[in-house]
């Protein structure tokens, strides 16, 4: 983790076997790159410089699928990178037990730091106590395993709806209008399940992703997802909207994927004017190829744009996070 207040370039990170063989190599690699490129040589990220005129409100958006391994991290993690290059400032939520966005940052909590288990359970701590600067305008709130603890830990609160609005209540300072270096975007990233951690995420959103995968069944894990929107929309959170689908690992020359697709757009054609928490969404584009790059950084703790910058899979979210600025349903 980096603690200094400058930005300092990341070191060069080792180069691993994988990527001293050409990408083409790669047995389900689908690379779009020219042959020279093999966007494994890694330059510093470009400092922090915040954009001229920062977003009115905050957007914050819950990276949400209970399917697991889909890209939801793997989203969370590069977004958050590429919004930062935006001259955004972006504070990411680690809300997975699994912990995998802290580790793609390079982050482990050991014994005298907080995670999110300890905010979410101990009402005298303050989310700034909890907060780590991954590198200037990048934040993340950690977690470790004992995360999945805390649906036990808040259950007796469930019934009086306060379980449900805990992470919302412990952010309010953060979020303040009246904090200048409150955050243009937050990114959470949520586990693969429909409990009170993802519940957590929803009520405290103004906006939902769903990383996904152009596979069979899709589309039937979208409606119970969608289902789950509409609940928390009916329940605690009013202004939850889903702007769109990022389609993650995604492999061009399939016909399986191409009609995923295409079904995907009717059924949301479809509900343009319906009054449905996804009236609104899109499918983001580019669709995110699958890189090995992408599933190589994060066992170096590092963003795609520190390890491999040049590389399909940094490309697809830098033009990813132009798409997500330029389309918002959070008025
Ligand atoms: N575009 C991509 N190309 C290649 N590999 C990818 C890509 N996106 C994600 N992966 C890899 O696929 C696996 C699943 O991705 P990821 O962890 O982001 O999914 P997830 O939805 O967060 O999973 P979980 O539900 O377990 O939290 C990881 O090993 C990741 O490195
Ligand atoms: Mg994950």
């Amino acid at each position: 983790m980096n603690d200094s207040p400058y930005y300092t370039p990341p070191e060069t990170p080792e180069v691993p076997e994988a990527q001293q063989t050409p990408e083409t190599s790669e047995p389900d690699e689908v690379s779009e790159s020219s042959p020279q490129d093999t966007g494994a040589e890694p330059v510093p990220i470009a400092p922090f410089v915040p954009a001229p005129h920062r977003p009115g409100k905050t957007r914050i958006i819950a990276m949400m699928n209970q399917k697991g391994g889909v890209g939801k991290t793997t989203t969370a993690a590069n977004l958050a990178a590429a919004l930062v290059m935006e001259g955004m400032r972006v504070l990411t939520i680690d809300m997975d037990p699994q912990a995998h966005l802290s580790l793609s940052f390079g982050v482990e909590i050991d014994e005298e730091s907080y995670s999110l288990y300890d905010l979410l359970c101990d009402d005298d701590l303050d989310a700034a106590d909890v907060i780590c600067e991954i590198y200037p305008g990048l934040e993340l709130l950690p977690s470790e395993v004992n995360l999945a603890g805390v649906e036990g830990e808040l259950a007796p609160k469930v019934i009086t709806g306060q379980a449900q609005r805990v992470l919302k209540d412990k952010l309010k300072a953060v979020l303040s209008e009246n904090n200048p270096d409150r955050p243009d975007f937050v990114i959470i990233d949520c586990p693969p399940s429909l409990g009170l951690l993802t519940i957590n995420a929803l009520t405290l959103a103004n906006e939902v992703i769903v990383p996904m995968q152009a596979h069979f069944l899709a589309l039937q894990g979208l409606s119970k997802l969608l289902e789950t929107v509409q609940l928390i929309r009916n329940g605690f959170n009013d202004k939850l909207s889903v702007s769109g689908v990022i389609l993650c690992m995604h492999d061009a020359q399939t016909i399986l994927a191409g009609e995923v697709v295409n079904d995907l757009k009717a059924f949301l054609d479809g509900s343009r004017d319906s009054d449905v928490p996804w009236k609104d969404a899109i499918i983001y584009e580019p669709y995110v190829r699958r890189n090995i790059k992408l599933a190589e950084s994060p066992s170096f703790g590092k963003t795609i744009f520190e390890y491999a910058p040049t590389c399909p899979g940094a490309r697809d979210y830098e033009n990813l996070a132009s798409a997500v600025i330029g389309h918002s349903v959070f008025q």
